[in-house]
């Protein structure tokens, strides 16, 4: 059996999930949901990362210890993913007793081959991010990456020699075009290889809210190496049972920290003498008016909120189909209404109420020719959800749905009886069952109403074929609210 391992980053705890992570984990929770449907062995992981300097120094301004500090926050971040559906797998939490052991084994490793020594660090932090930068870097003086204040950090530091790793990094990725995704990603980060990669400093003095580091526990790893581990103690690593899930076959990132996935992990893994996982995925960002979102701009939108308003499988679908997934994209609820009263309501709702009213008032056998077969696109459609493409799947499976009401047009059943009435009823449930199941991922909730409605059990991609008609129409409401 065909397995798919897929993550999300692994969110900092102390940032309120918003749009931006809701996107990240509600695309893997669709891909993971597909492959599934393929009838594949998937694990899907998400979870957070709970260590660093912000969190400690939260915790002290709240009088109470780290620990107790990052428990309540995962739990958010749990509540907020079953509010949106999300089928993970497997959660890790950085600050667990199994990932602080695993992270140690890695570095151990690393340390066996050879690949780790000490000397002086100096440099500039940005402590929200997390991020070493150095001089060259800054932009007026500021983080790079979201222009707040940095710091000066010189002291004692163990390294990893990721300069080392440049040649096999770079036949790696000629070797595996894949593994740097999208294409028009790669090329950034080839040539930054190309122009040489400097040993990292991977741990920290002052930081005592971390994994401690193994060769000299006065010190703790720094957060991003040992998070960038989860995604192996998240499926039980240095156990036996991850190696049939390892090595990851997606891991989806946010542009802004494909250097970690692309780079830094994959040199790490070739150091421990682990397998690369086979596709790094980078996706783009969501803003608002053009500007990223984020805490530190305050233009954050509350994905519980647009839940709460809009219902999970419309704000899912938005997410998915409003823009490309390597791309920026602007997010409005203006945007969201319009592709809720006009794709969901209009194109999809009211094929199914159309189909079940029709066939609510019919008594007779139901079968036919398959005319709208030639319509459908599996092919097309299994192919872009490969490429890892959903807003192109989702782009394919409308165009099904649109000559399926265009069917209904042109034939206007409602002036026909006999034969040719079932036959279209036949071609309308069929085409019905089918959408229902590749819309599945996408909208699971809505799936399994307009299951219920056909009176059909779900199905798996290998039943998206025109069959015979099998089910047992039990007419309900219709699918989506009309938004204002
Ligand atoms: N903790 C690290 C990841 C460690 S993975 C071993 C981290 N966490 S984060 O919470 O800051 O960000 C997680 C993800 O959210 C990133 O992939 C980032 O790209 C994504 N997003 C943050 N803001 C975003 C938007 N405005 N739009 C889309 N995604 C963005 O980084």
């Amino acid at each position: 059996m065909a397995k798919f391992y897929i993550t999300t980053p692994l969110y900092y705890v102390n940032d309120k999930p918003h749009i931006g992570h809701a996107f990240a984990t509600i695309t893997a929770d669709v891909m993971a949901r597909w492959h599934r449907l393929n009838g594949e062995k998937i694990f899907f992981l998400t979870g957070t990362d709970e260590h660093g300097e912000k969190n400690q120094k939260a915790a002290e301004a709240a009088g109470i210890t780290p620990q107790q500090y990052v428990d309540g926050l995962a739990d958010v971040y749990k509540s907020v993913w079953k509010a949106m559906n999300i089928s993970y797998d497997g959660f890790v939490r950085t600050s667990s007793p199994g990932h602080e052991a695993a992270a140690a084994h890695f570095v151990e490793l690393m340390n066996k081959n050879g690949d780790i020594y000490k000397g002086e660090y100096e440099g500039w932090y940005c402590v929200p991010d997390e991020t070493f930068f150095t001089e060259l870097q800054l932009v007026n003086g500021k983080c790079p990456d979201c222009g707040r204040e940095v710091k000066k950090v010189k002291e004692e530091s163990y390294f990893f020699r990721l300069g080392k790793y440049q040649q096999r990094l770079l036949d790696h990725y000629s070797e595996n075009p894949e593994f740097l995704s999208p294409e028009l990603r790669s090329d950034e980060i080839k040539n930054r290889v190309k122009s040489g990669l400097k040993d990292l400093s991977i741990t920290r003095a002052s930081i005592k809210w971390g994994v401690p580091f193994p060769l000299d526990k006065s010190r703790t790893v720094y957060v991003w190496v040992e998070a960038l581990v989860g995604y192996l103690s998240g499926i039980g690593w240095p156990s036996k049972d991850a190696d049939v899930v390892w090595p990851a076959d997606t891991h989806l990132v946010g542009k802004e920290i494909n250097w970690f996935h692309s780079v830094i992990w994959p040199a790490m893994l070739m150091s421990a003498g682990l397998p690369v996982p086979k596709r790094i995925f980078a996706h783009g960002w969501w803003t608002i008016d053009g500007k990223k979102m984020s805490k530190s701009v305050g233009n954050i939108v509350d994905p519980v909120e647009m839940v709460k308003k809009y219902s999970a499988d419309p704000f899912r679908y938005f997410l998915i189909r409003e823009k490309p997934i390597s791309e920026d994209g602007d997010f409005s609820e203006k945007a969201m209404i319009t592709r809720i009263n006009g794709e969901l309501v209009a194109d999809l709702g009211n094929l199914v109420s159309r189909t079940v009213t029709l066939t609510s008032r019919f008594n007779g056998p139901i079968a036919g020719k398959p005319e709208l077969e030639s319509h459908l696109r599996l092919e097309k459609i299994t192919e872009k959800m490969e490429r890892f493409d959903p807003f192109g799947a989702l782009e394919e499976i409308w165009s099904f749905i649109r000559a399926s009401n265009k069917y209904v047009n042109e034939k206007s059943p409602w002036k026909l009886d006999g034969a040719e009435l079932s036959n279209a009823l036949y071609n309308l449930l069929e085409a019905c069952r089918i959408i229902s199941i590749m819309v599945s991922p996408f909208m699971p909730e809505t799936s399994e109403k307009l299951n219920a409605q056909l009176g059909v059990k779900a199905g798996t991609l290998k039943d998206c074929r025109f069959m015979e008609w099998k089910g047992n129409v039990v007419k309900g409401e219709h699918l989506f609210r009309k938004m204002e």
